[in-house]
């Protein structure tokens, strides 16, 4: 092997990423550690940890054969030559900057472990989103080490989406490097253009300096959700004037200069990227001493929160201004389809917006409901779980769609009405269904952005 790539931590961004470079680079040996032994068992076992459409392959190619799984991180840290760190970096919940600033406090431990455990000089390469500067951070924690050794640490921002992580992996966009601008930075570099080289064509692989890759993700991020944000914003003017904001976003689309994705009116974004990146980037500017700069970049947030209060309050007020004792079907707590992932997926707030409502939630979702149990453990109220939509919806006054699965378009609506209470209500949330069609069969239907198709 030409040499010892590891990665610690082994979560949504380090599995996937992982077993696509140790699959795409057989010359390379790829271990994955984290200190979460039943997350390792997972990753060694049949039942992936993650549900992501073409890993099973991706992994079971390479497992075994230069792709490990393992809870020793001293040991992963002393045979490396190259480590990834994609450990957690939440919101900061405690001290300055609470509910804002990252928590670097994984990071700053791993930096630690690293020096600890090595006994020559190594690459380190910030996978996770961090806020601009941590590289310096990281750097000065680890020259403190008492042998001197030393250690080049590089920026390779992650820019995968759940549900289409291998794909993306596979086939991306771009690959962003950064690195220091001296010889043993650029050198370093180099390593990590040869390896994504395997796969990836050259002109795709950009290089630049530390500051710019790790601002870049953290700006990627908040661009794509400000077009969320700003559509969804549009979403409530077309409910007022009859204007359709599927006309609007097709139309607008078009506009080369403007494109046609991530301008889909939803119920709000969620996922662990967006509401994070988006709020570091908020205190980044504060601490810079720029506070409309700031502001500005906050309200894509604010935004995103009034979207999801304002599903709900639609949802009361038209169930004639009470849901207390109702039962509502909730069709999708993913944060997106294709992933069991609810990490900040709007679906939390509007369970617990319909639960200090006294409204009885049946959730239903094809892979999240382990994770919806999690969310939903200290809430109050009438909550049940159901693994079947037919299940969920009997005795329902309204189907509530949260999540865009494919799948849910598919389903026998005439069932489903028979089913429920009448009047039966939906409120589509993703705009995934044929809303006519529903009319036709009887129910009341409440689109994001559209003209409200009802009976009453
Ligand atoms: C995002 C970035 O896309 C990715 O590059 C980064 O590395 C991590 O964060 P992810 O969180 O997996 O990826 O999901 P993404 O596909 O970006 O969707 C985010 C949220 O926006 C989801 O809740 C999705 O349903 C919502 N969304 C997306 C919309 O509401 N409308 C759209 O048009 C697109
Ligand atoms: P992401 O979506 O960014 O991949 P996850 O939370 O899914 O985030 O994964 C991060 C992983 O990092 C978790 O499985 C966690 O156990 C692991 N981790 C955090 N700190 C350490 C550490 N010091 N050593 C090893 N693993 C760690």
């Amino acid at each position: 092997m030409k040499k010892t790539i590891l990665c610690i931590g082994a979560g949504y961004v380090g599995g996937p990423t992982m077993a696509v470079i140790a699959d795409r680079c057989p010359d390379y040996k790829v271990i994955v550690v984290d200190k979460n032994e039943a997350r390792i068992a997972a990753w060694k076992s049949e039942n992936l940890p993650i549900y992501e459409p073409g890993l099973d392959d991706v992994v079971k190619r390479a497992r075994g054969r230069n792709l490990f799984f393992s809870t020793d991180v001293a040991a992963g840290i002393y045979e490396a030559d190259i480590i990834f760190v994609s450990v957690n970096t939440p919101t900061k919940m405690f001290g300055a900057g609470a509910g804002k600033a990252a928590d670097l406090q994984y990071w700053e431990k791993t930096a630690r472990d690293i020096i600890e455990n090595s006994d020559r000089g190594k690459i380190v390469v910030e996978k996770s989103t961090l806020p601009v500067r941590t590289a310096e951070a990281m750097q000065r924690i680890l020259d403190s080490n008492p042998k001197n050794l030393h250690f080049e640490v590089l920026s390779n921002p992650e820019f995968m989406a759940e549900g289409t992580a291998v794909d993306d992996l596979q086939n991306p966009d771009r690959v962003l490097i950064g690195a220091m601008e001296t010889p043993s930075g650029q050198k370093a570099l180099q390593d990590l253009v040869d390896i994504y080289s395997h796969w990836v064509p050259r002109e795709k692989i950009k290089t630049a300096n530390v500051w710019s890759s790790e601002l870049t993700k953290l700006v990627s991020n908040a661009m794509l959700a400000q077009r969320i944000s700003s559509v969804n914003s549009i979403s409530a003017l077309c409910e007022k004037t009859d204007a359709n904001i599927l006309e609007v976003s097709d139309a607008m689309g078009m506009d080369k200069r403007i494109g046609s994705r991530f301008l889909r009116a939803s119920v709000g974004f969620g996922g662990s990227c967006f509401k994070k990146d988006i709020l570091n980037l908020v205190y980044l500017c504060e601490h810079y001493g720029l506070p409309e700069v700031a502001s500005y970049w906050e309200q894509v947030v604010l935004m995103n929160d009034y979207q999801e209060a304002r599903f709900v309050e639609k949802i009361i007020r038209n169930m004639f201004n009470t849901v207390a004792g109702k039962r509502i079907a909730l069709f999708g707590f993913a944060f997106k389809a294709d992933t069991g992932d609810t990490r900040e997926s709007p679906a939390i707030y509007v369970s617990q917006l319909l639960l200090e409502e006294r409204a009885h939630l049946a959730i239903f979702d094809p892979k999240a409901l382990d994770n919806a149990r999690v969310d939903l453990k200290d809430e109050q109220g009438h909550i049940e779980y159901i693994d079947d939509p037919y299940e969920a919806a009997k005795g329902a006054h309204a189907i509530a769609v949260l999540t865009e699965w494919k799948e849910f378009a598919a389903y026998d609506y005439q069932k489903l009405f028979d089913l429920m209470e009448k009047p039966a209500f939906i409120f589509d949330g993703r705009n995934i269904l044929d809303h006519q069609k529903l009319h036709g069969i009887g129910f009341n239907v409440f689109p994001i952005g559209q003209k409200a198709l009802t009976h009453l």
